[in-house]
């Protein structure tokens, strides 16, 4: 989607991402963190699976929030979202029964059956908020019009779908590789202790190792030509953010963890009029998670190998096992 289309349908969500707006919600984030804190002292010692037993779920309940949708329906959420994102995955992807195929038919089959199920779930909650509005973007996106006249259901669908499963997974994966690169390098949690405002610097850098959109396509509008490759109007070009934010023109040592990049000009976000529209409450999560840990945290080593979901779309760490002593 494009031009007016795409900027019309922006702009009825966007004042709700802003760096001000998402400031309310710290309150709320910071208890979610805490609450992580203490689960995991009370695991203190032992092996955790820090990806699916916490990074999975904190974003989660943040973007259920606001967009409305009851914490009970938690599970079912994060179950439709890794099926969708982790259709190559043979542990994630949706199971027919009997099913054994698994050709590029039955995946795409599987697929449709996923986004068909999260159809059903956001029509009921349209049809409920419009009987009964709240403060919340369920409601938005319900009652939402461009120019007087109401959005239609495909706009909507899309809209609450990329909210409801881009919203989290991607700062779930995120997340992983924060703790992974602190398990992994011990030299970072003293230094980070010592300056909390160091964060955001090492956010940034997990977010550029972790890219976890890994592509998106683009049809080129126009002939055109990048560093000698012929691109003809109407071509498909994949923008791959991983390859971008290895690239060695802009990163010494791209393959290195080094949060003292400055400036930090990751791609992980994309970059235009399509960029993120939820960056900053991305940042913020992963920002407020560390803050609450990092001056809780004795040391974290690694308890086995991080494993990665099996995606060439949206995707990051399986599982991450680690150990934490606290302080
Ligand atoms: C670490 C976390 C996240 C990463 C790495 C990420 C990455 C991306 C990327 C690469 C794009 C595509 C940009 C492009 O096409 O050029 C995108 C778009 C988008 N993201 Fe995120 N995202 C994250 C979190 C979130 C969150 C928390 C939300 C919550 C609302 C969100 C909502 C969206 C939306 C609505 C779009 C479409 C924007 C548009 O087309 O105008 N994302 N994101």
């Amino acid at each position: 989607m494009d031009g007016d289309e795409h900027k019309n349908l922006r702009a009825l969500t966007q004042s709700w991402f802003m760096p001000n707006s998402i400031l309310k919600l710290d309150g709320r984030i910071r208890k979610l963190a805490s609450e992580i804190v203490e689960k995991i002292r009370q695991q203190e010692g032992q092996r955790i699976d820090f990806s699916t037993d916490y990074a999975l779920h904190y974003p989660l309940h943040v973007i259920m929030d606001i967009l409305g949708v009851p914490q009970e329906d938690a599970p079912r959420m994060l179950m439709l979202t890794q099926e969708f994102f982790g259709s190559e995955d043979s542990d994630l992807k949706r199971k027919s029964p009997g099913e054994s195929d698994s050709s590029g038919a039955a995946m795409g089959k599987a697929m449709m059956a996923v986004v068909e199920d999260f159809k059903v779930y956001f029509e009921q909650l349209t049809e409920d908020r419009r009987k009964n509005p709240r403060n919340d973007i369920a409601t938005l996106l319900a009652n939402a019009q461009v120019d007087g006249q109401p959005i239609d259901e495909v706009a909507r669908l899309g809209y609450y779908f990329i909210i409801a499963t881009a919203g989290h997974d991607t700062t779930s994966s995120s997340t992983s590789v924060a703790m992974w690169a602190l398990s992994r390098f011990p030299e970072l949690l003293p230094r980070l202790q010592a300056d909390l405002s160091l964060i955001p610097q090492f956010i940034d850098e997990a977010l550029r190792f972790a890219s976890p959109v890994r592509h998106f396509m683009r049809t080129a509008t126009a002939d055109t030509e990048i560093r000698g490759r012929v691109i003809r109007k109407d071509d498909w070009l994949m923008l791959c953010y991983g390859s971008a934010n290895r690239d060695e023109e802009v990163f010494p040592e791209p393959f290195k963890f080094n949060m003292d990049r400055k400036p930090n000009r990751h791609l992980a976000f994309g970059i235009g009029n399509h960029v993120c529209l939820g960056q900053h409450l991305a940042k913020m999560e992963m920002r407020i998670l560390f803050e609450e840990l990092i001056p809780k945290l004795r040391q974290v080593e690694p308890a086995g190998e991080m494993d990665f979901v099996a995606s060439n779309f949206v995707g990051g760490p399986k599982h991450l096992p680690v150990r934490c002593l606290m302080r």
